[in-house]
């Protein structure tokens, strides 16, 4: 009965092993997974439109190369994403339509604007490195699909957060203007990139369940902790300064002890309040709205190319 197939179910998880889609779960297992797997889906996607805004206007043919391989990496990301969710029985199209409808999420940091062209280098050495500190234990979810998805998409994380880094290195080489737009561009992302980690373990919801399915691997605190700890020495390695007077090593607890985000700009961001949430929001559905021709074309031709085989 159930009492078996959960017990069977809570041993496979209490030895690390990896649960797949047609093995038996409690059924808030898939919810959560879907939750999870669908917003991160979404937030490749959407977070293909800040970077978008400067493709047309890259300094240099070998920036607009290295940019759009980032971004077509990030549709990628995100049909990885969503074929993991589809194992748990739901359909991209069915998930699409909900973050249209803000019935689901995407990640707060996208519905920052991009105003120069550092923003594209802090995007790659901040967002790209927040998203990295998040996806690596992500590699060892309970979860077979999400987990393997994982694995290939942190293998590409590491080429944009090296290329953002590279971008600002140059920069910071550059003129003093140039080094004041990397110092600027900084001040603006770093609060939102801890922000991306998710609220502090104690208003986290989902993070308790989470760790107990080992779908999480850390808690939101440790990762954003994990993220300070490694993003430090880059910022002086660069030469700029983080915005946090309360940033300072602390020998006692071998980490960085730093300032408290304003978690009330994440709800207000996650709530839809954000500088770009309406306009991400808004040509997301125009694309898919203007891609439904081909959507309908596909499905044509794969319908005449099956009625060919039956013959
Ligand atoms: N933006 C939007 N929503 C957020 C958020 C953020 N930064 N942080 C938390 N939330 C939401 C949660 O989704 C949850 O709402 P829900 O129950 O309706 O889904 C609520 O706020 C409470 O947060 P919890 O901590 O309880 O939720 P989780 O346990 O799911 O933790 C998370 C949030 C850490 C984002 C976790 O979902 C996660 O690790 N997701 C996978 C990674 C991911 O989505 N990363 C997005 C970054 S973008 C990216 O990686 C692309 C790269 O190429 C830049």
């Amino acid at each position: 009965g159930d009492a078996e197939l959960q017990r069977h179910f809570d041993e496979r998880i209490a030895h690390d092993q990896r649960i797949e889609p047609r093995d038996w779960m409690p059924e808030g297992y898939r919810k959560t997974l879907v939750r999870q797997i669908a917003q991160h889906a979404h937030s490749e996607i959407i977070g293909m439109q800040p970077e978008g805004n400067w493709l047309t206007r890259t300094p240099s043919l070998r920036r607009k190369a290295i940019l759009l391989a980032k971004v077509q990496d990030e549709a990628g990301h995100g049909l990885y994403l969503y074929s993991a969710a589809e194992t748990l029985g739901v359909d991209r199209a069915e998930l699409t339509e909900k973050l249209i409808d803000r019935r689901q999420k995407y990640s707060s940091i996208f519905n920052y604007p991009t105003l120069t062209f550092a923003d594209i280098g802090v995007i790659g050495w901040l967002v790209d490195g927040a998203a990295i500190c998040n996806q690596v234990p992500l590699c060892r979810s309970s979860f077979g699909p999400y987990a393997r998805a994982m694995v290939r998409i942190c293998k590409e994380e590491s080429f944009h957060q090296r290329q953002g880094y590279e971008l600002l290195m140059t920069m910071m080489r550059g003129t003093a203007e140039q080094r004041e737009m990397v110092q600027e561009a900084t001040d603006r992302w770093w609060w939102p990139s801890l922000m991306m980690f998710g609220p502090p373990d104690a208003d986290s919801p989902n993070t308790q369940q989470s760790m107990a399915w080992r779908i999480k691997r850390h808690t939101n605190d440790e990762l954003r902790q994990k993220f300070v700890d490694m993003t430090v020495p880059q910022a002086e390695a660069l030469g700029v300064t983080l915005p946090d007077p309360e940033l300072r090593w602390n020998a006692e607890r071998g980490h960085y002890d730093f300032g408290e985000p304003d978690w009330s700009e994440l709800k207000r961001v996650i709530g839809g309040g954000g500088p770009c949430n309406e306009q991400r929001l808004a040509r997301r559905r125009a694309a898919h709205e203007e891609g439904q021709w081909v959507r309908e074309a596909a499905a044509a031709h794969a319908a005449k190319q099956a009625a060919r085989e039956e013959v």
